[in-house]
This record gives C-alpha cells, sequence and structure tokens, in this order.
C-alpha cells in the first residue's frame, strides 16, 4: 500500500481528541486523587497521547517510559511481546497507570501489565486512546478508552505507518481509493 497515494479519512479529529482527553484527565484525576498516580507510557505509540493527557491530569505524579516490542512495519502482530526498555524504578507503594495509543489484539497491554503487576505496586490499570475490541486475542477490557473505534489500520496521532506519520495531529484511515491527481 503506497499511504501518499491514498485518500486519508479523518477518524479522530484535532477537536475531537482534545475535547475526550480532557474527559480522560478529570476522570482520572477523580480516581487517582487519595493515591500515588505513577503513570507508564508505552513508546513510541503513545508519546503524542501520553504527553497530552498527563497535562489534563491535576494531580502529582511521575512519567516514565517503557519499549516493548510492536508491529514495527508490518500490519499484523507477530503474537510475540518483549520488553525492550523496563521500569527501573522501585514500584511499590505506587498505583500504575499504562498508557498506550492502541489496545489491539490486546497482546502488548496484557504483557505489560502482568509485567509490571509482578513489581508488587499498589495496582496496575491502563488507559488507550483507541480501542479495537473486535480483534482482541486475550482478555483484556481497558479501564479508560478515548475512542473505540472499528477494525481499521489507523496512523496519526503518534500512531505510524512504516515508522511516518507519528506527527499527524488527528487519526485517519488509509481509504481503499486512489487519489486523484
Ligand atoms: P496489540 O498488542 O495487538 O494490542 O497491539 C498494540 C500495538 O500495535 C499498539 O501499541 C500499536 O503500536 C500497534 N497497532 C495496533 N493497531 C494499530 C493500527 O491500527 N495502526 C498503527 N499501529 C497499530
Ligand atoms: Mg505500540
Amino acid at each position: 500500500m503506497d499511504i501518499e497515494k491514498k485518500v486519508w479519512e479523518v477518524l479522530c479529529s484535532e477537536k475531537e481528541i482534545e475535547l475526550r482527553i480532557e474527559e480522560l484527565g478529570a476522570a482520572i484525576t477523580e480516581a487517582y486523587k487519595d493515591k500515588n498516580l505513577f503513570v507508564v507510557s508505552l513508546l513510541r505509540g503513545s508519546f503524542v497521547f501520553a504527553a497530552d493527557l498527563v497535562r489534563r491530569i491535576d494531580l502529582k505524579l511521575k512519567v516514565d517510559f517503557m519499549t516493548s516490542s510492536s508491529y514495527e512495519h508490518a500490519e499484523e502482530s507477530s503474537g510475540v511481546v518483549k520488553i525492550l526498555k523496563d521500569i527501573e524504578e522501585d514500584l511499590q507503594g505506587y498505583d500504575v497507570l499504562v498508557v498506550d495509543d492502541i489496545a489491539d489484539s490486546g497482546l502488548t497491554m496484557r504483557h505489560v501489565m502482568d509485567h509490571l503487576k509482578a513489581k508488587n505496586p499498589e495496582s496496575v490499570k491502563c488507559c488507550v486512546l483507541l480501542d479495537k475490541p473486535s480483534r482482541r486475542k486475550v482478555d483484556l477490557v481497558p479501564d479508560y478508552v478515548g475512542f473505540t473505534i472499528p477494525d481499521k489500520f489507523v496512523v496519526g496521532y503518534g500512531l505510524n505507518y512504516g515508522d511516518y506519520y507519528r506527527n499527524v495531529p488527528y487519526v485517519f484511515v488509509v481509504t481503499d481509493q486512489d487519489r486523484t491527481p
């Protein structure tokens, strides 16, 4: 698929994303007001979402980053998730919220959450901007979801296609139509 020659269809606009993140931030602020929040952002896909989300959480919190193996250049997951960069800090006493761009098969989030639970924090929950529940291969119901979307490959706002387009400020799908010159 040569994405440059295809029509981009906006799925979540900048404004829609902004408003939804405000709501998510308010809900998380309320839920964690008496807790000790530690946000774990999964690189690279969630860097844009996490940056916007944490600025809408009105609490004293910590942020750190993890990297796990992902789709990379393929559209289908290999089903194998590896931790490439772990959290170094002792998580005991913290309430961990794992933030990712999208829950697709759920393999990544399930693996990362189980990995972090083994470090004995107070709690481990997750927040995804996008959820594709129809694609789920493991038992995962995200605690916070920005938008539930159909089974389409989405790009932008941190999500990549062939490592590009992460900087596009909205989420789009690529249609089957070719762009007319
Ligand atoms: P899962 O492990 O199948 O849930 O996939 C999670 C990871 O796959 C996400 O963190 C994304 O990096 C990537 N991914 C899944 N669906 C899409 C998509 O539609 N566009 C871009 N990346 C995706
Ligand atoms: Mg990812």
